[in-house]
């Protein structure tokens, strides 16, 4: 396979966030692109359809955190990619119909829609297996590079995502309502692994504290998830580019249906607000993912 693409809008040194945002998203589609090479079967076209169109934030997030820790963005894009195979893989399998049953993902039909529900489950397994060949070359020292490997594969398993989702699932058909600590569990889990993961690609190829980026982390994921569920009631189809006011009627467990829309808006505000403060060892070299984080709340897709 051929070497990591020289990004030439790199978002090395950018320090507007819609820009730097932009750089990574293309920066990982290129390079998942490459990875499958030409191939044309079905199961290929799927993950190549599956990974476009996206907003692209935890490759951002990847890049952003590797550049705060003094790595390229060349350096860091084969874990960027790699997290974008693994969340949209995740994409893949939550939309299918023994799941959250979705027609539409990015504003296209889900991949079960467009081929089929086999092609669907293998196209989401092969960006799972993908994402680990790409992560295993990262460029950073091996033992760095062996702890983003496992630490990404606990991310993405029962403990993180697979764990949440079953939760999510679960919690449909609930007899009683979760409270706030257990829907919090869940939306750490399938939203906030993955996007720890990637917020902590920095430290782990430098072998640097992770904390205050896990931090960050931490407060960013349920803030995205809480905008989520707060575009679900209160976005349109055509603009989020998904189903909307799925949710209540699926008796999804979230901060929306469990507080309400307003006092969900402002617990993600308050995230949003410990989000920042936890950057604070990075001084202003951290205002992109501060930017990153005011737009998780003020995005409208
Ligand atoms: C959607 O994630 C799934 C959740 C975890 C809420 P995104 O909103 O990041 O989806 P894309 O990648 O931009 O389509
Ligand atoms: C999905 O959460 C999170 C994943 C792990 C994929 P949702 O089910 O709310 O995501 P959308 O709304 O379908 O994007
Ligand atoms: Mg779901
Ligand atoms: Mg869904
Ligand atoms: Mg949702």
């Amino acid at each position: 396979m051929a070497a990591a693409p020289e990004i030439l809008s790199a978002p090395e040194g950018a320090t507007e966030f819609p820009a730097a945002l932009a750089a990574a998203r293309q920066a990982a589609e290129d390079c998942i692109r490459d990875a499958l090479g030409d191939l044309r079967d079905p199961v290929a076209e799927a993950m190549r359809y599956a990974t476009e169109g996206g907003k692209g934030l935890r490759g951002f997030l990847a890049l952003e955190s590797a550049r705060l820790h003094g790595f390229s963005a060349q350096a860091a894009l084969p874990a960027a990619a790699a997290i974008e195979c693994l969340h949209a893989y995740s994409l893949v399998h939550d939309d299918l119909p023994c799941m959250d049953d979705d027609d539409l993902r990015r504003g296209r039909p889900t991949v079960h829609r467009r081929w089929d529900e086999a092609t669907a489950v293998l196209a989401g397994d092969a960006l799972q297996t993908l994402a680990f060949e790409l992560v295993a070359r990262c460029a950073c020292p091996a033992q760095a590079r062996l702890h983003l490997v496992s630490e990404l594969a606990r991310a993405a398993g029962v403990r993180g995502m697979v764990g949440g989702q079953a939760m999510d699932i679960a919690a449909e058909t609930a007899d009683e309502p979760l409270t706030l600590a257990e829907i919090t569990v869940l939306q750490d889990g399938k939203t906030g692994a993955l996007i720890r993961w990637a917020a902590t690609v920095g430290p782990r190829m430098g072998d640097a504290d992770a904390r205050p980026l896990e931090a960050y982390a931490a407060a960013l994921g349920l803030a995205f998830q809480i905008a989520d569920d707060v575009l679900d009631v209160e976005g349109s189809a055509e603009t989020v580019g998904k189903a909307t006011r799925k949710d209540a009627a699926a008796g999804k467990a979230t901060f929306v249906s469990l507080l309400g829309l307003e006092p969900a808006k402002r617990r993600a505000a308050d995230l949003i607000d410990e989000a920042c403060a936890a950057l604070a060892p990075y001084g202003a070299e951290a205002d992109c993912l501060r930017q990153a984080a005011r737009f998780v709340i003020a995005r409208d897709r």
